[in-house]
């Protein structure tokens, strides 16, 4: 099948020794990746172009109104894994080579895109493409997103060759789409215990991203009496594990992953703790009440410890509970290849964001999901059997086969 001519050109990209996956938005990899993307497009004859906030969008038929788009990602996460994003993207391709050997004739464009920035892993808000597109975050404000380096959105994508003047909402592209449909590794193991390889998402958990400044007072490490100091690092402490008993309280996810500690030497007492909390629940309230709690409870901690606390925002995400018409329409599309004794499709919800969770409230959009064995995922371990890679090949060809055939009313 043509896919696993795909993934072998794709997969050495941006990998490490140890088999993770860096690939961070418009650095070396990702270019590379996303010349893979354009080259195997131009390969099939499609034509590719760059939408004004640096997404990849590859047409089969001329571009415009009334098209199907399907597609993901190809950034990753820092040593993520090789399905999450690229899966989606490398099987859209191979699903057209699908129709085109099925012989079939859309009556309808379709294009498949490749999203910037999904992971958030470089500059810090996920879905970033997506997001610009649809309008859900100021221009301004992700021109000036800065990576750990200091170079800021707008320069990495000028040294990219691209215009960072123009990005923002693009009604016109959006307004182009019907419909779009996401494939993806899932990230959980719902399907493992299934005889199914494929399934549909039914909703996106609400989720966000949230800084913790915590500011305390450099000082020597051995000199210092314990009683003297304003050391950051405890309030982070106390706020860790707040987050893990509030999450495990309200059957919600909590997690703090990324510090940065200034200035970060053995013998110095910290001067400032950023931290990042990551935070999701099946529900707004739910989700609100585990962000607040944890904030309570750093801003005690910060205070016992004479140190000051500031908590940005930096992304949020509503619920997103996908059309039902259209999941259900996906759900018996992918149930034909079924045999009857496996039950229906699940029908699966996620704590994960994807970009067509941001484009929900703009076009109709629905998921599959491909069988992860393993369950992990932004992790080397994630994984896709090659015969459920062929079967997520063949649940999209089916999928988009449905909704191309349909002339636009
Ligand atoms: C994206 O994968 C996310 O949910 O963090
Ligand atoms: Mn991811
Ligand atoms: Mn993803």
């Amino acid at each position: 099948m043509s896919f696993d001519r795909l993934w072998a050109d794709l997969a050495p990209i941006g990998r490490s020794k140890g088999g993770g996956y860096h690939r961070y938005t418009w650095a070396s990899a990702d270019t590379e990746a996303r010349s893979w993307f354009t080259d195997a497009a131009i390969k099939r004859g499609l034509d590719v172009r760059t939408d004004r906030n640096g997404n990849l969008w590859a047409w089969w038929g001329t571009p415009g109104p009334g098209a199907v788009a399907t597609g993901s990602h190809l950034d990753s996460v820092p040593d993520g894994g090789a399905f999450d994003g690229p899966l989606g993207v490398a099987c859209a391709l191979a699903a057209i080579d699908e129709l085109r050997g099925r012989g079939f004739v859309p009556a309808r464009p379709l294009a498949v895109g490749v999203f910037v920035e999904e992971e958030g892993g470089r500059f810090g808000v996920p879905c970033l493409g997506s997001r610009l597109a649809a309008g859900e975050i100021d221009p301004e404000r992700a021109r000036s997103l800065t990576d750990a380096s200091g170079t800021s959105w707008a320069q990495a994508m000028e040294a990219a060759g691209l215009d960072p003047g123009g990005i923002g909402p693009d009604p016109d592209l959006l307004g182009s789409f019907d419909v779009f449909v996401e494939l993806h590794v899932e990230q959980g193991r719902a399907l493992a215990e299934t005889a199914h390889a494929v399934g549909v998402a039914s909703s996106i958990w609400p989720h966000g991203r949230w800084r913790m400044d915590f500011t305390g007072r450099a000082d020597h490490a051995g000199t210092t009496r314990m009683v003297d100091r304003a050391d950051p690092m405890l309030p982070l402490a106390h706020t860790i594990l707040a987050a893990r008993a509030l999450a495990e309280d309200h059957d919600a996810r909590a997690t703090l992953a990324k510090a940065h500690v200034t200035p970060n030497g053995t013998n110095a007492i910290p001067s400032l703790v950023s931290a990042w909390l990551d935070a999701r629940a099946a529900d707004a309230s739910t989700l609100e009440a585990v962000v607040e709690g944890v904030r309570e409870r750093a801003a005690k901690a910060a205070h016992d410890h004479g140190v000051t606390l500031e908590v940005v925002a930096e992304s949020t995400t509503p619920l997103v509970e996908f059309s039902h018409d259209l999941r259900d329409r996906l759900a018996t599309t992918v149930g034909a290849r079924v045999p009857e004794a496996a039950g229906p499709v699940p029908l699966l919800p996620t704590g994960a964001g994807h970009d067509a969770g941001v484009l929900s409230g703009h076009v109709p959009t629905a998921m599959l999901y491909v069988r992860n064995p393993t369950g992990v995922s932004h992790s080397p371990r994630e994984w896709v059997d090659p015969r459920d890679r062929h079967a997520g090949v063949t649940a999209l060809a089916d999928v988009l086969a449905d909704l191309l055939s349909v002339e636009r009313s």
